[in-house]
């Protein structure tokens, strides 16, 4: 049976750190969904159809990739799916603290694991919140998206007043 994982998250946006844990994931499963879900605590910048969109142009090179959306329980999409893995990157013990729950009821819930990637050092700092919030000001946060995310956020911002 091909190894199927779903890389969940917010992704609002995406960045060049979940990039890197996305295609370091997918040469580990066969099957790689990233997931847009959603996290109640977070307020979004962009819908769910443009983060989709984000990502599905951000990944197109790479291969054994799909892009989904859920609205419920992640564990409700992967019994759906019949997926038994979830992956997710760690920046730091800081992520790991917050992680650490969810991957525990996840797996509470219905046995689905969930697989750590340590982050890459150079994008360690990099976060969704702190992009949007760096540009938001103009900010300059090159290097730091995907080339269509940092258009798609510039013009986000273009007529904003401080
Ligand atoms: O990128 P984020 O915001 O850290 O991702 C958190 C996310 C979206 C993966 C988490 O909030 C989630 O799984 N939301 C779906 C609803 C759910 O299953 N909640 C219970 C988690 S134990």
């Amino acid at each position: 049976m091909p190894s199927h994982a779903v890389c969940p998250g917010s992704f609002d946006p995406v960045t060049l750190g979940h990039i890197d844990i996305i295609s370091r994931a997918a040469e580990q499963f066969d099957e790689l969904t990233v997931l847009v879900t959603h996290n109640p605590n977070k307020a979004g910048l962009f819908s769910v159809a443009e983060r989709v969109a984000l990502i599905t142009e951000s990944t197109a090179h790479i291969p054994g990739v799909r892009v989904d959306s859920w609205s419920g329980l992640l564990v409700d999409y992967t019994t759906t799916h019949n997926i038994r893995a979830l992956v997710k990157g760690l920046r730091s013990g800081i992520d790991y603290e917050y992680e650490l729950p969810m991957a525990q009821m996840n797996r509470r819930l219905t046995g689905v694991d969930t697989f750590f990637l340590l982050t890459d050092p150079k994008f360690g700092y990099i976060s969704s919140t702190l992009c949007k919030e760096v540009a938001r000001y103009g900010g300059d946060v090159t290097g730091l998206l995907p080339d269509c995310v940092l258009a798609a956020l510039n013009e986000k911002f273009r007529n904003t007043t401080m």
